[in-house]
Parts: C-alpha cells; structure tokens; sequence
C-alpha cells in the first residue's frame, strides 16, 4: 500500500469525527452514528483504493452505509480491505464521556479477521508485554508478566475492563492481584491502543467486547508493536456457524495477533471525538474545528499524531457535514 494512503484515511476519520462529536452530549446516539457513517463514506470516494469494507456497520440489509462487503473509495488504487467503526462509542458521545473515536483500519486483501459482530474476548498490551501474554493463564499470571517486562510493581500496572457484569470475576482478579483498574462504560478500542503508547496511564485491556472492534485494536498493536490475544465468544448456533464460515473450525480457537491482522502491511487511522487517554476530542471554533488523529502504518511502525484545524469555508466537503 502506498505510504500517502496513511494521510488519505487520516482525512476520513478527521470527517467522521468532526460530523459525529457535534452531536455530543445530546442523547441521541443514533444521530451521532448516523452522522459520522455518512461522513466517512463521503470521503472515502475521495480516496484511490479499489476497497471492500469487511467490518463495518453490519450486512446489507440491515445497514445503508458502510455494510460488510460494499466497495468503497475512487476503485482506482490497490485492492484493500477496510475495517470500520465511524463511531465507536456511541452512547460515550450521547453522554458527552470520554474515548469516543471515529476509526478505521486499512490493509492488503485478505489480510484482516472478517470477524462477524459477535462477542470476543481480549487481552491487549504494549510492546513490553509482546510475548508474554497468556489468554488462557490466570489475571495475577499475566498481571506478573507485565510487571516483569516493565520492570515495575503489578500496584503500578493499571488495567481497563468493561464494566459489565460479565466481568465480575476478572475484576475480581485485578483487584486481589494488586493491580489498579479502570472501568468502563463503553469504548474498549481506544484503551487497547493507549495499553501500547507510552505515557497513557494504561498497561492492559482486557476482557470480553465486541469483535469487529477486537479487530481494530489489533491493526493498531501491530503498527505498535504491542500484543493481543483474543477468542471468539459465539452465542447461538447461528454465531458459530458464522465462525464456521470463517475458516475457524473451532469457534473457541485462541486468535493471536497474526490471526487478526495478517502480515505486516496495515494502517490504523482514528481521531478523537471526546477528549480520551491518547488524543483530544474535536473541539469547534465559530468557522471550524480542531481535531487530533493518530495514524499509523506497520511496515515502517512510523507513529504519527496530526494536530488539524480545519476552516469551513475552505472545505466545503466538511461544511457539508458540520452540524449547527
Ligand atoms: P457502540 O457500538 O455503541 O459504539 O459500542 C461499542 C462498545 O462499547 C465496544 O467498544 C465494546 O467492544 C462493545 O461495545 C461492548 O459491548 P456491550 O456493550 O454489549 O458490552
């Protein structure tokens, strides 16, 4: 893939996030979405890439925009895969709480887990704890793996989990390992990425969540050079013939990083819509609006932050999409 595609996504979920963070705080989760699914597919035209969106906002009946198997951008440039979540977090947005973000990864035909939208459990971490995660051994053990990789104390590991009741027992864990925690409400891809960046405050997400968005934090822990491990959780019958369908014979197979995201050729792209542990949410200005984006390319590991400040009256594909 072309290394000036990293910037042409860049500009996608800047779009995305810049339709979506207006709705902020209002209560209205499904304006939101709405708003950032149809920004982001208005600026992938934009792009040169012949891509076909393999995680997206669900099949074709059931989703206008951005459903699995729709192609997207100009068809003109390399034939990609596209994972997408324009807004992951959408009752985070709603309630105006933090780690909402617009993302997306992009990466070579067959490259990315066509994981179906099903629960999966996780375990993520940063590049110190790359090898050494277990999914299958204890909290306290991978708890003790870290802390020795990072040359600290499990007291000054922090943790993120879901707070659901589902995860009852692992915090459980945590708490009795020592280590400190941080619950949820929604949103476990940008904690998985701020497991893998320096200065975060965050070591380790774990616990079960969606499994598109599983698919996303691992695009960007191998542009990080952190680790994941995960497991898909199917349900019903139904689930685990999806799993079936994906080549997994065994729905309870552990998926390992190179599982997820095959090869080493992905760009990860995602832009803050409320503020969050690694970028700022999108912040308006009468005539704009800044916006933070983190975009990354795994073959070169090159991590970019891009401050933008966008002006509406020079952009009228975001005037398009901006919200009074
Ligand atoms: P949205 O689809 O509303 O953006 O929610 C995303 C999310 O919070 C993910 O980050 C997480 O993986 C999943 O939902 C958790 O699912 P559940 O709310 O069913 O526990």
């Amino acid at each position: 893939m072309n290394r000036q595609l990293a910037l042409e996504l860049a500009r996608v979920t800047e779009l995305a996030a810049i339709a979506s963070g207006r709705f902020m705080g209002k209560g209205d989760k499904i304006a939101a979405d709405g708003a950032a699914v149809k920004a982001m597919r208005a600026m992938f035209d934009t792009v040169d890439i012949d891509g076909t969106v393999v995680i997206g906002e669900g099949e074709m009946d059931e989703a206008p925009m951005l459903y699995i198997g729709e192609q997207v951008g100009s068809g003109k440039g390399a034939k990609v895969d596209i994972a997408v979540d324009p807004l992951e977090g959408t009752n985070l947005v709603a309630k105006g709480q933090p780690n909402a973000i617009a993302v997306l990864a992009v990466a070579p035909k067959g490259c990315l887990l066509h994981a179906p939208d099903m629960y999966m459990e996780k375990i993520c971490v940063g590049p110190a704890g790359k090898g050494k995660i277990d999914i299958d051994a204890t909290v306290k053990e991978n708890l003790t793996a870290l802390s020795i990789a990072k040359n600290c104390r499990i007291s000054d590991l922090t943790v993120v989990i879901l707070d659901r009741p589902r995860h009852h027992d692992i915090i459980q864990q945590v708490r009795e390992a020592g280590a400190r925690c941080k619950l949820i409400t929604d949103g476990d891809v940008a904690p998985a990425v701020a497991a893998a960046l320096d200065n975060t405050g965050v070591d380790m997400l774990i616990g079960t969540g969606g499994a598109p968005e599983g698919v996303l934090a691992a695009a960007a822990l191998k542009c990080l050079g952190g680790d994941m491990q995960a497991r898909l959780v199917p349900h019903t019958e139904a689930e685990r013939q999806r799993c079936q369908e994906m080549g997994l014979e065994n729905a309870e197979d552990i998926l390992m990083l190179d599982d997820l995201v095959k090869g080493d050729d992905v760009i990860f792209a995602s832009t803050g819509i409320t503020d969050g542990e690694s970028l700022t949410g999108v912040r308006y200005f009468g005539g704009g609006a800044h916006t933070q984006t983190l975009v990354m390319r795994s073959k070169t590991g090159t991590i970019r932050f891009i401050s933008a400040t966008h002006f509406l009256d020079k952009k009228p594909l975001i005037k398009d999409f901006f919200q009074w």
